[in-house]
């Protein structure tokens, strides 16, 4: 028909470019065909960017570890992703030495000492929407925590061969002497939510926008404010970010525009270490993030009541496992609104929601053929105790291992530079109940135990994971950015390696769904579902709504049993690039 007739012919075309279009947005991919993994022999860094990765490959090269090469790529990722990758921002560091000794690295942001519980609300009792709330600006900021996070890591499991100063250079070299943008970061920098938000503050609209006369493709972007501050980290070492100029600078910017960090909230902001979550799925261990993050929790709690059916004789794009996963994600994120916040604060029953016996009751009330509403799911009785985010992984020649996730919470943060330093401020006051039962901007319904105070951290879905073989050793590290779809990723990708085989390239590429308990639907990537499967989801009672791109930015690297290769997979869906030697 298409061939006798050309209007039909060009219109055909059309509809496929459109198609084609559309495809790569989502980062549709089909099982049938992935790309091989990247394979080498000793250090990989899997990484959104690959000028950040080779930064963390030449740092292994050069005798550091994957700790040392991490916190290279860390400050790289603040300079060539400003989007998310930070030194404003805070997150999470799951560290895996060869000997089998794990750990993890909070450097989350925390409330400044005037954020108190209705800081964010206005006179009528309502969440401020605009400046002044905890979305947008300095007053949405926390008091970071990455510098300190990178300190703690350095100190206690560097190598020692390299320096702090040592790596901090590549990153400042790149502030300093600029580097090319690329096309997702000139189109994210035009993107007209991003650049009206940096476009409200006079500092970050010069430096990514300048002012107005946006970056091309193939252009490049200089810092030299950002490369200063860098300078000076490298001469006074990391507590020059809390006590010294950095500091004075970010502290006098804040007063100018009555944020709510001091020079005091800088000087007292803590990185902990704390034991992660430990837990297993199928008999393979897995090793995932604890309070203030929701991530490890949240994970455990679905392995458990997924390990109750035999998903490996399902077809993995079937509605009947879809159907599974949403109700397993439904339960467990009901759990996180209820129970969930910092434990330095409120109880958290942790113990009790990744016990293996409250899964099989929560297992108990799902139907297999029909969809639970929301309303009906609330929360269980665990037993008592007893809108941009990156990740990264590294695994070096020894077999240490990171995990990394890390934020400043939405796109560009709170949009505020902090006058004089180059350094973008979070916006993750933001993931506190800033009402709790109020939705925040992931539509999160969270309780009172993630209600604001004063040096509390906001609960995090950051999910940063190890998944060990049978024998103990590692077989695979992995996360990714999304807010709470997070969770969901690194859940998909663990079933699709161990329940269906995927290789790890495959199982990052596969389409991804989403449910977050309320609002009461499955989220999925438009052109990764046939329309098949769809409507069986519908005709088992979900209700389904499109996500206009794609869900999370997952990179993840894989031992391969036998040759003991890195075999690194980064996400088509925003060009990630492993790279290893
Ligand atoms: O900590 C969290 O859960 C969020 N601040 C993460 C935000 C995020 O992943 C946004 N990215 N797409």
């Amino acid at each position: 028909m298409g061939i006798s007739n050309g209007t039909v012919t060009t219109r055909a075309a059309a509809w496929c470019a459109l198609i084609c279009v559309l495809w790569s947005a989502a980062g549709g991919r089909a099982l049938a065909a992935s790309r091989e993994p990247v394979r080498t022999r000793r250090g990989m860094v899997a990484s959104t960017n690959g000028v950040a990765s080779q930064v963390g490959v030449d740092i292994m090269r050069r005798g550091g570890n994957a700790v040392d090469a991490a916190i290279a790529v860390a400050w790289a990722l603040a300079v060539v992703h400003p989007a998310a990758g930070n030194l404003g921002g805070g997150g999470f560091m799951m560290i895996r030495r060869r000997d089998g000794h794990a750990t993890a690295i909070d450097y989350r942001e925390m409330a400044p000492r005037a954020a108190t519980r209705n800081v964010y609300l206005d006179a009528r009792g309502a969440v401020i929407k605009g400046e002044g709330g905890p979305l947008i600006g300095y007053r949405a900021a926390g008091v970071p925590g990455t510098v300190a996070g990178m300190e703690l890591a350095f100190k206690k499991y560097a190598s020692g061969k390299l320096t702090w100063a040592q790596l901090l250079e590549p990153a400042r070299r790149l502030a300093a002497n600029g580097f090319v943008v690329t096309h997702r970061l000139a189109r994210s920098l035009r993107d007209r939510e991003n650049a009206a938000l940096l476009g409200r503050y006079a500092a970050s609209r010069r430096i990514f926008l300048r002012d107005g006369r946006f970056f091309n493709e193939g252009g490049t972007l200089r810092q030299p404010e950002l490369a200063a501050t860098l300078a000076r980290l490298q001469k006074g070492g990391p507590r020059e970010f809390y006590t010294g100029r950095t500091a004075r600078l970010i502290a006098a910017d804040m007063k100018r525009h009555s944020g709510l960090m001091t020079l005091d909230d800088l000087r007292g902001y803590l990185a902990k270490e704390r034991a992660p979550l430990r837990g297993s799925y199928r008999g393979y261990g897995i090793i995932s993030m604890p309070p203030p993050s929701s991530g490890g929790a949240v994970l455990l709690e679905m392995l458990n009541i997924l390990e109750g059916y035999e998903l490996s004789r399902m077809n993995p794009q079937s509605s009947e496992r879809y159907h599974l996963l949403s109700e397993a994600m439904r339960r467990a994120f009901a759990d996180r609104a209820a129970y969930m916040g910092d434990a330095d604060f409120v109880r958290v029953p942790v113990a009790g929601l990744i016990d293996k016996a409250y899964a099989a009751q929560r297992r108990a009330d799902i139907d297999t053929n029909r969809a639970s509403t929301s309303d009906t799911v609330r929360q269980g009785q665990p037993a008592g105790e007893s809108a941009e985010t990156t990740h990264f992984t590294v695994v070096d020649g020894a077999g240490n291992a990171v995990s990394n996730t890390y934020t400043l919470n939405g796109n560009y943060g709170s949009g505020a530079v902090a006058a004089g330093t180059g350094v973008l401020l979070n916006n993750e006051m933001d993931d506190f109940a800033a009402r709790p039962g109020t939705p925040n901007q992931f539509g999160l319904i969270q309780s009172e135990r993630n209600a604001v105070a004063p040096r509390k951290r906001p609960l995090s879905a950051m999910t940063p994971t190890f998944v060990l073989r049978r024998d103990g050793n590692l077989w695979f590290a992995l996360g990714s950015p999304g807010g709470p779809t997070i969770i969901n990723t690194v859940l998909q990708i663990i079933s699709n390696v161990v329940d269906h085989g995927m290789t790890i390239q495959a199982a990052v590429d596969a389409p991804r769904l989403h449910h977050q308990w309320l609002p009461d639907e499955i989220t999925y990537e438009p052109l990764g579902f046939s329309s098949d499967t769809l409507r069986a989801l519908q005709s088992r009672g979900h209700r389904l709504t499109a996500k206009p791109r794609y869900l999370g930015d997952a990179h993840a690297i894989l031992i391969e049993a036998g040759t003991g290769l890195r075999l690194g997979a980064g996400d088509a869906r925003q060009g990630g690039v492993p790279i290893g030697y």
